[in-house]
């Protein structure tokens, strides 16, 4: 961490934590994470093979960095049952997340201002849900065994673990770019923004094809045009702690199994689906390979991934029988946040483009207009004329994991009970919170199990809808149970 540097070391040490050499003078963007959601996660957990989790029973849940813990304040706010724990050393983030859990009546959040280090030291209940994103790559191999100890102590015993982290080999050709930025900018004067502007522009210099590593890599190239495009506080962090590691997935998959866990999935959803990653030359060319541990590392290798969202979960993960676990996918509830025009008969997929059959989709449109449903439910629905009850399962899979539709904490939606309101005073504190600006505002939803991204004018809508205004309901938020009443 300490560099030989003089004044340049000086102030880099200034803007750190002293014991992790983390950033803490700059704030991270507070941004929301749908894959944190307690739903999204037990989705995921499912679709790789582990028993569901029953989210109506209180269960509790712990955000390590939680950083402005925008996405735990509000699915605590969907899941006020639940008890939520929030981690962070930085006062501002933490000052701010209290901010929003107090402007959204979330009282079942418990925010520790204190290092991982604190935090192993203090007497806390055991977790279902222990979740970190964007900690493992940023943090150096002391705060990650600090982060194993944690889980290991803290995690219930049929818990589970969210880990993002950036992996190899999709950062092989860009992560000497972060090396020269992060030099770049510790000789550069200044604050970390003068020292960020610096850096962007020293690169640029370089970056032409005088420079052979920008000639023989030109999705370097590419990369630096877009990191230049970031916003400063992202960038200081991505690019200015001491540490930055990238990983190879098996070695974290070993990290993990010391610490008593086991891989389950991903909560890239569609990374859970190899048909939708790659052609079948690489798929049969990873089945052949002699283990598990290599199929997983070649899986990296075929799809070039840079970016992990894995999920583990406690114990040696012994794989469930067939029944059982269509058994359990099928307990999983799904639905649609968007409009419902939008569950398209073409979809993207990491591969390229995937078609339904139109009927298929129209029969689908019609079930999802009524809310979320089991995927049993649907499939049962939809198969009633002799129609192939594995492969609608393996649509509604394909959409889920294409994002047309998502997974949801409970079956069920519209709640029309005569007069007009909100869901809870959650909905209307985030629903009246929002910005004015172009950034939706997340507003907590039960039946969802998470945020739903609505839009200032949506807000507006609704807001005016409930003050008994003469206006259509927003029939969206209406659907998904945010709004009661006809
Ligand atoms: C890249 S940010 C991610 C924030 C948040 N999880 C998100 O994705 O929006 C990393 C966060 O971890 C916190 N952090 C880093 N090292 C830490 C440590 N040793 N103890 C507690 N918090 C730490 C930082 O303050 C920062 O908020």
């Amino acid at each position: 961490m300490v560099s030989s540097r003089g004044a340049a070391t000086l102030i880099h040490m200034q803007a750190s934590d002293p014991s992790s050499g983390y950033l803490s003078d700059v704030t991270f963007p507070d941004r929301f994470h749908r894959e944190l959601s307690p739903a999204w996660l037990n989705y995921a957990s499912v679709v790789g093979g582990a028993r569901p989790k029953v989210l109506e029973r209180p269960f509790r849940y712990l955000d390590l960095g939680c950083g402005f813990a925008h996405s735990t304040v509000v699915n605590a706010a969907a899941f006020p049952h639940a008890e939520f724990h929030a981690c962070d050393f930085n006062a501002a983030h933490i000052g701010a997340a209290r901010r929003r859990a107090g402007q959204l009546g979330a009282g079942n959040v418990v925010f520790h201002e204190a290092s991982f280090e604190a935090l192993l030291e203090q007497d806390l209940p055991p977790f279902d849900f222990i979740v970190m994103h964007g900690i493992y790559s940023w943090v150096d191999a002391g705060v990650r065994g600090t982060v194993r100890k944690l889980i290991s102590r803290r995690l219930a015993d049929d818990g589970l673990v969210y880990l993002s982290y950036n992996c190899q080999p999709g950062w092989s050709a860009e992560a000497p770019l972060r090396k020269l930025m992060f030099e770049l900018a510790q000789a550069a004067d200044g604050g970390i923004e003068a020292r960020i502007g610096t850096a962007i522009a020293g690169m640029q210099t370089l970056g032409n094809p005088s420079f052979r590593y920008f000639r023989d890599h030109p999705s370097v190239t590419e990369a630096l045009a877009a990191l230049a495009k970031d916003p400063v506080d992202y960038l200081a962090h991505e690019y200015l702690n001491g540490t930055w590691d990238i990983h190879y997935s098996v070695d974290v998959m070993d990290q993990m199994a010391e610490a008593g866990l086991s891989y389950v999935g991903s909560a890239t959803l569609a990374d859970n689906h190899p048909m939708l990653l790659m052609d079948r030359p690489a798929a049969e060319a990873i089945a052949a390979m002699p283990n598990g541990r290599l199929r997983h590392l070649a899986e990296d290798f075929a799809v070039n991934r840079r970016f992990r969202r894995d999920v583990f979960v406690r114990g040696v993960r012994s794989n469930p029988s067939q029944a059982d676990a269509l058994r359990h996918l099928e307990a999983m509830p799904i639905g649609c946040i968007s409009e419902i025009e939008r569950i398209d008969t073409r979809v993207t997929i990491p591969r390229g483009a995937l078609s339904f059959q139109p009927e298929f989709i129209a029969d689908l449109r019609a079930l999802m207009a009524q809310g979320a449903m089991r995927i049993g439910d649907i499939v049962a629905r939809l198969a009633g004329d002799g129609h192939n009850r594995r492969e609608i399962l393996q649509n509604l899979l394909f959409l889920v994991a294409s994002g047309n539709l998502m997974p949801f904490a409970q079956a069920g939606g519209l709640v029309d009970t005569g007069g007009r309101g909100a869901a809870s005073p959650a909905v209307v504190a985030a629903l009246a919170s929002h910005t004015g600006d172009e950034t939706p505002t997340f507003v907590p939803c039960g039946t969802l199990g998470s945020g739903i991204a609505v839009s200032e004018d949506e807000a507006i809508r609704a807001l005016r809808w409930m003050a008994g205004e003469e206006i259509e309901r927003p029939a969206r938020l209406a659907r998904l149970g945010i709004l009661r009443g006809a």
